[in-house]
C-alpha cells in the first residue's frame, strides 16, 4: 500500500464504511458518493418525477453515503437536454424537497448537482441562442455580456438557495466536461477582457463568484462541492493542477470531486504516472477529495482510497446496483454484475423507462 498522503487534515481513511467528517454540515456515513448522473426522467418544465425520485431514493436506500442529483439547470438558458433536472424557480421547490426527505430519512447526505450548459446547452429547448464566454456561431452561441456573467453567478447562487431551502445538505457546481463554467476555463477560447477571461486566474473569476456567492448566501451548515475535469476540454494538464490547487486551498469548499473516466487513467498529454497522482498530493486543507471513473468494484474503491481519495465516486456501478455502496462494504470480493444486462434487470435496480432508453441510446455496453 502507498503512504497515505498528509496533505489532507481529513481523517485518514483505513476503511471504506470510515465516516466523513467535513467543514461543514452532516458527515457522510462512508465513502461512497453516488456521481451525478444525467437520467433524462424530469417532466418538460424541469420538475421532479415520480421515476427520478425513486432512482435517487434507491440509492439512499442502498448505502451511499453523498447522493447526488443529475446535472440540474440554473436557469432556462443553461438547460442541455429535454428531460433535465431544474433548479431554476419556485415551480422546481416541491419536487425536490421531497427528494430531500426522503434521501434524509434513508441516511445518505444529499446533494443537487448546479448546471449550466453554456455554448452546450440545447437552443432549441430554451429558444437560444446558447451563452457562452466567447461568440462561437457553430454552437449558435453568443459571447456573454458582463452583465450577463453576473446574472449567471447571480443564478447559480440563486438555485444553491433553492436546494438550501429544499431541505438538501448542499450543492455541487458542475464545473466538468466542458459546460458554461468549464468554458471560463477553457485558455484556447476565453479571451475576454472584463476580467473574466484570459489569465488563468481571470478565468478562474466566474467560479470562485459563485463559490463566494453561495458562501455569503447559505446557512453554515450547507455542503458546498465542485466537479473539475482535470485534463481536457481546453484545459492542459498543468492548468487543471492549478485549478485544483487554488480551489482545494480556497477554504471555499467541502469537497473537490475529479471527473477522471478511469482512475486509473494516465495523462493524455504524455506527462509521467497515473493522472490522479498528479491530484492527491495537492495540500487540500478541509476540502475533502473524491475520484471518479470506472470504479466497479470493492477492490477499485479501496484502491482510491490507497492512492489518497478521501471518497469514491460511482456511476455506472451504481446504475447496475442500486446497492453498491452497501454490497462494496459488506464483501471485499464484490464487483458488479457482466454488462450488458437486461431491461428487466435495470429496472429492478429502480431504473426508469426513459432512462432505460436515454442508457441504450448512449452508452452501448450498458443494455442489451
Ligand atoms: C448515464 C450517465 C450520465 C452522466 N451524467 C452526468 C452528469 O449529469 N453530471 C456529471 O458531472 N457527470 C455525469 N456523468 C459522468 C459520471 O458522473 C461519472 O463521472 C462517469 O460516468 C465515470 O464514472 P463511472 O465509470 O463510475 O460511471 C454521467 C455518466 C453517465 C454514464
Amino acid at each position: 500500500m502507498r503512504p497515505v498522503t498528509t496533505s489532507s487534515n481529513a481523517p485518514i481513511a483505513r476503511s471504506l464504511a470510515d465516516a466523513l467528517p467535513l467543514e461543514h454540515g452532516p458527515t457522510w456515513r462512508n465513502r461512497f458518493a453516488l456521481a451525478p448522473l444525467t437520467n433524462t426522467q424530469s417532466n418538460p418544465d424541469g420538475t421532479l418525477t415520480d421515476d427520478e425520485h425513486e432512482w435517487l431514493a434507491a440509492r439512499g436506500r442502498g448505502g451511499f453515503g453523498l447522493v447526488m442529483t443529475a446535472a440540474a439547470y440554473v436557469a432556462p438558458a443553461g438547460q442541455a437536454w429535454g428531460g433535465q433536472l431544474g433548479i431554476a424557480s419556485e415551480a422546481h421547490l416541491p419536487g425536490l424537497a421531497r427528494l430531500a426527505e426522503a434521501l434524509r430519512a434513508s441516511g445518505a447526505t444529499s446533494s443537487v448537482q448546479l448546471h449550466h450548459g453554456g455554448q452546450r446547452a440545447d437552443a432549441a429547448l430554451h429558444g437560444g441562442p446558447n451563452q457562452c464566454p466567447w461568440d462561437a456561431p457553430e454552437k449558435d452561441a453568443v459571447a456573454m455580456t458582463t452583465d450577463e456573467v453576473h446574472r449567471m453567478v447571480d443564478d447559480f447562487v440563486a438555485a444553491a438557495v433553492l436546494a438550501e431551502r429544499a431541505g438538501f445538505d448542499g450543492v455541487q457546481l458542475h464545473g466538468a466536461h466542458g459546460y458554461l463554467l468549464g468554458q471560463f476555463l477553457d485558455g484556447r477560447h476565453n479571451h475576454r477582457t472584463d476580467g473574466y477571461g484570459g489569465s488563468l486566474a481571470d478565468r478562474q473569476r466566474a467560479l470562485t463568484e459563485v463559490l463566494e456567492g453561495v458562501r455569503a448566501a447559505t446557512g453554515p451548515d450547507f455542503q458546498l462541492g465542485l466537479r473539475l475535469t482535470p485534463e481536457g476540454f481546453g484545459i492542459p494538464l498543468e492548468e487543471g493542477v492549478e485549478t485544483t490547487r487554488t480551489f482545494l486551498a480556497s477554504g471555499l469548499l467541502d469537497h473537490l470531486d475529479l471527473s477522471l473516466w478511469d482512475v486509473r487513467m494516465r495523462p493524455r498529454g504524455g506527462a509521467d504516472g497515473l493522472l490522479v497522482e498528479h491530484f492527491t498530493d495537492l495540500p487540500r486543507g478541509t476540502t475533502r477529495l473524491g475520484v471518479a471513473g470506472g470504479v466497479v468494484s470493492t477492490e477499485d474503491a479501496r484502491w482510491c482510497l490507497e492512492q489518497g481519495a478521501d471518497f469514491v465516486t460511482v456511476g455506472v456501478g451504481a446504475i447496475l446496483h442500486h446497492d453498491f455502496a452497501a454490497r462494496a462494504l459488506a464483501d471485499p470480493a464484490f464487483r458488479v454484475r457482466e454488462r450488458p444486462v437486461t431491461r428487466e434487470e435495470l429496472r429492478a435496480e429502480s431504473v426508469g423507462e426513459r432512462f432505460l432508453d436515454y442508457l441504450a441510446a448512449g452508452w452501448d455496453d450498458l443494455v442489451a
